[in-house]
């Protein structure tokens, strides 16, 4: 996820544009830059933070009063001055800046390449400033920024210059926010209301399919077929950080209403419903590798971890390889035995924890093909890594890691499709985890319905100081994720267990002060896990079960009940873990803690 800014008004737009990025920097960090039309288009970028870019510009304005600028979360093409926004076309007159993900980017520039465009960067976005100016070729330049914009397969939220029209800016949106902000002899467009409270309270929120054509004391809004349109001005009541937060509480809160968008994201062009299988591009390259590994070793750290547990579970069941799951600060430690053979995936949203990299640079050293599941594109892990997935779920902000984890196990389900149906994997078994895959965004947004009911249970966990979380098999790695979530933001001491281990130890804690949080889906190991209920009700331990909508069997034992859609089992932890992140978040802000920055933690351990 990118920030945007643009602005067209009275006061010179360089100090306005980049005082906006800075409120959009939690967006994205790894880049930023500015475009505005003097005597032409002037654009200076800088890899890096916003204050790099700031240093770069050294106070020059260029005297203009039109302007866009960007701050970068890398998705195509790495952290470079040459990949940074805003991107240009061959004939410097146009500019622009996109938040978003063009699908259909190879196929297009292909096409303009056999038409000469010149590219001179790796990312999605420039393919959009050449389109047009292949269009502008024909069209009036308003018609052919519509032209491109059909042509498009993907997302996006753009502000377009046209040195032609030193006056304008045109801002599109497509499945990424986009708003206008409303001023005095002065308009700025940005992707959240957090660069534009400080100017003005009067928004237009842009709608999906919408274009507005931006000058500084007026703005007209057409649909992309071309067609005019009016627009509601609102206004805005909300403090700068409330809009970062876009009036979540939390960035906890956000990023666990986010996870929707996060899975969905995972899967932009990867996930092949009707051929039942998964498209990686970032797998390409050692493609023919992979077919020759017999052995796969997952080494990260924390909720990273879960992640891989889950992971086993699936390469092992779908695509018939063995896999071992090691925390990354014991792996360096032993003696693993390793070959070319063996490929060691290292999950990590923020790429660059130390006992994880330190476990992949063993892993090289020892020849195993090294391969990563990571968010931040660029970072240590994802360039050490031979090849690997980025995850494109936005920055993760809360320390909690909320919507990298769900979108971590989305990729393993991709990975999963992806190496079982080179091994044998059916086409029906493969259309059935791909279609019911596809689903999973759908369900995660009705358990975000059930957030109040939630907060209810979480009210009654309150009193608690000790509780146990119990899962089995699939979520078994899910109990162990709800424990570490509670844990690390309420201080509460949470233990995760296998359900099927409890009587072998565990359940001496158990008595009336002592809650059990039970996932127990209807799985293959449902009547095992009932068991295990029922062992604990015995001893008058209280029971919240996190169980599949329509059991009634649950209801007869369980003091509180979350229920999540049925699913596929081995999808099950990606729909089971969001009651235990917003039990966690309620418990956490019940007793005042700062949930998105919790003590003791960071978000990145870079020391081991
Ligand atoms: C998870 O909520 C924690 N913040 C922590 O366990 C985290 O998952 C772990 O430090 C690994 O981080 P990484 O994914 O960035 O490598």
């Amino acid at each position: 996820m990118c920030g945007i800014v643009g602005y067209v008004g009275k006061k010179k737009a360089v100090p306005v544009l980049v005082e906006g990025l800075k409120q959009l920097e939690y967006r994205g960090y790894d880049s930023a830059g500015v475009s505005v039309i003097g005597s032409g288009i002037e654009t200076v970028k800088a890899t890096g933070k916003v204050a790099v870019l700031e240093n770069k510009l050294g106070g020059n304005d260029f005297g203009s009063m039109v302007g866009i600028a960007h701050t970068r979360w890398a998705t195509h093409g790495k952290p470079s001055d040459r990949n940074s926004h805003p991107h240009g076309d061959c004939s410097g007159k146009i500019s622009l800046v996109h938040n978003g993900i063009i699908e259909n980017y190879r196929e297009l520039r292909d096409l303009l390449v056999a038409k000469e465009h010149k590219f001179s960067s790796d990312t999605d976005s420039e393919v959009v400033a050449h389109l047009i100016e292949e269009f502008a070729k024909k069209l009036k330049f308003q018609d052919a920024v519509l032209a491109a914009l059909n042509e498009i397969r993907g997302t996006y939220g753009l502000a377009i210059l046209n040195s032609d029209e030193p006056e304008k800016i045109y801002a599109a949106r497509l499945g990424s926010p986009l708003l206008l902000g409303v001023g005095k002899n002065e308009n700025i467009v940005a992707s959240d209301a957090s660069a534009i409270v400080k100017y003005t309270d009067k928004v237009v929120y842009l709608d999906d399919g919408e274009m507005a054509v931006v000058g500084s004391d007026s703005y007209e809004v057409v649909t992309i077929k071309n067609k005019k349109i009016q627009k509601k001005i609102d206004t805005l009541d909300w403090s700068i950080e409330q809009a970062q937060k876009q009036g979540f509480d939390h960035f906890m809160l956000k990023e666990i209403f986010e996870q929707p968008e996060a899975v969905s994201n995972a899967m932009l062009g990867r996930l092949l419903v009707k051929e039942g299988m998964a498209n990686l591009g970032g797998l390409k390259d050692v493609d023919e590798r992979l077919k020759g590994i017999n052995r796969i070793i997952i080494s990260s750290c924390g909720t990273s971890y879960y992640a891989g547990l889950i992971g086993e579970y699936m390469l092992e069941e779908f695509a018939g390889i063995p896999v071992e799951v090691e925390y990354a600060s014991e792996f360096r430690y032993r003696s693993p035995v390793i070959d070319k053979n063996t490929a060691v995936l290292a999950i990590s949203q923020s790429g660059e924890t130390a006992d994880t990299l330190a476990a992949i640079r063993e892993a090289k050293s020892k020849g195993a093909l090294a391969l990563g599941i990571v968010n931040v594109v660029g970072s240590t892990i994802a360039r050490e890594t031979d090849a690997g997935v980025y995850n494109i779920a936005g920055p993760e902000i809360g320390v909690a890691s909320t919507k990298a984890f769900t979108s971590q196990l989305t990729i393993l389900a991709l990975l999963t499709l992806y190496l079982g149906r080179q091994r044998g994997m059916s086409e029906a078994t493969g259309k059935k985890i791909a279609s019911e895959l596809k689903k999973i965004p759908k369900y995660i947004e009705g358990i975000l319905s059930q957030k109040n009911d939630i907060k209810k249970i979480a009210k009654k966990l309150d009193k608690y100081s000790n509780l146990l979380y119990l899962g089995r098999k699939y979520n078994f790695p899910i109990a162990l994720e709800g424990a570490l979530k509670i844990k690390e933001i309420s201080y509460v001491h949470a233990e995760g267990y296998a359900a099927g281990e409890m009587k072998h130890g565990p359940i001496a804690l158990i008595d009336k002060n002592f809650p059990s949080v039970f996932v127990v889906p209807k799985d293959s190991v449902y009547e095992k896990t009932i068991s295990a209920i029922e062992e604990i009700k015995a001893r008058g331990g209280k029971i919240i079960a996190i169980a599949t909508e329509g059991d009634k069997e649950i209801a007869k034992l369980a003091d509180e009940i979350i229920y999540i859609p049925k699913t596929l089992e081995m999808l099950t932890p990606l729909v089971a873990v969001v009651p235990l992140q917003l039990l966690a978040y309620y418990v956490g802000i019940g007793k005042g803690y700062d949930v998105d920055k919790p003590r003791n933690l960071a978000k990145s351990v870079t020391v081991e």
